[in-house]
């Protein structure tokens, strides 16, 4: 019984240690100033700021960025300047900014939604089950890094989800996540997602 109970101590150190070093591991981002990523905001919204807009090829809808996480805003952004993220417009949309326009436009960008709602999700289908642990339980991600996929569009998490699949997306968390997923899946996880509320398409007040 005294072993169980130290066991459980060990268990409870190692789970507090844990989150511990989730937090530490969330750098801070330098606050922008949402003034300042207005005019250069404006011009973004010629794509993300018309509804059901759509990449032409390969064809799947600009993602909607009303709502999104600040901080994964400029990890997306600078992932295009420097061309580990590969879209030919967002490159060229990237590959001239300064840090500092980053984050500002990212902050403008975030200021034009509220808050999302912790809205109630509906019943999550099995393999989304492994997915709530960072993308939050109803879709709403739990750290300013990553993204919120509730309300985004259908056609473009399956693009997300089918690229990491195959390599051309690099990131090693998702295409770890993405490598244990059946293709078959695919579609049941970008339409789940995408029907719970949450993202809005950006417009300028
Ligand atoms: C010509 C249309 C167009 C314009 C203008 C445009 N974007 Fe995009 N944006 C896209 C498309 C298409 C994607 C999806 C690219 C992909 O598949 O990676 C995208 C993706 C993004 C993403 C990644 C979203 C995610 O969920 O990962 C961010 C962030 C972003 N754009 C921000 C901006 C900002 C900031 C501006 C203005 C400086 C801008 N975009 C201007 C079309 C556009
Ligand atoms: C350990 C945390 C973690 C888990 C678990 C996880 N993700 Fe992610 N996910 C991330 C991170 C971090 C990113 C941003 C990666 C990047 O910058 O490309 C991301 C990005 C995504 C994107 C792209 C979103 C966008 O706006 O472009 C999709 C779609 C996605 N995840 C779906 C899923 C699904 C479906 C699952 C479950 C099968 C899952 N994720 C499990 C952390 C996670």
């Amino acid at each position: 019984m005294t072993q169980v109970i130290a066991n459980m101590k060990i268990v409870a150190k190692a789970m507090t240690l844990l989150l511990a070093a989730l937090f530490l591991a969330d750098p801070v981002f330098a606050e922008g100033d949402p003034e300042a990523g207005k005019e250069l905001g404006y011009s973004c919204l010629g794509c993300h700021g018309i509804e059901g807009y759509r990449n032409a090829y390969p064809s799947y809808r600009v993602p909607k960025l009303g709502g999104q996480k600040a901080g994964y805003l400029v990890i997306a952004l600078k992932g295009y300047r420097s061309g580990e993220r590969s879209h030919p417009t967002m490159e060229a949309q990237a590959t001239s900014l300064t840090d500092r326009q980053i984050e500002d436009v990212a902050a403008y960008l975030a200021s034009l939604v509220d808050d999302l709602p912790a809205a109630a999700g509906s019943e999550a289908p099995p393999p989304a089950a492994a997915c709530v642990a960072c993308h939050g339980q109803n879709g709403i991600s739990v750290n300013a890094q990553w993204p919120t996929l509730a309300g985004q569009y259908e056609s473009y998490l399956e693009h997300a989800l089918r690229q990491y699949k195959n390599g051309d997306r690099a990131n090693a968390i998702m295409v770890a996540q993405a490598g244990l997923i059946a293709d078959e899946d695919i579609p049941l996880l970008a339409r789940y997602f995408s029907r719970l509320q949450g993202l809005e398409t950006t417009r300028a007040e």
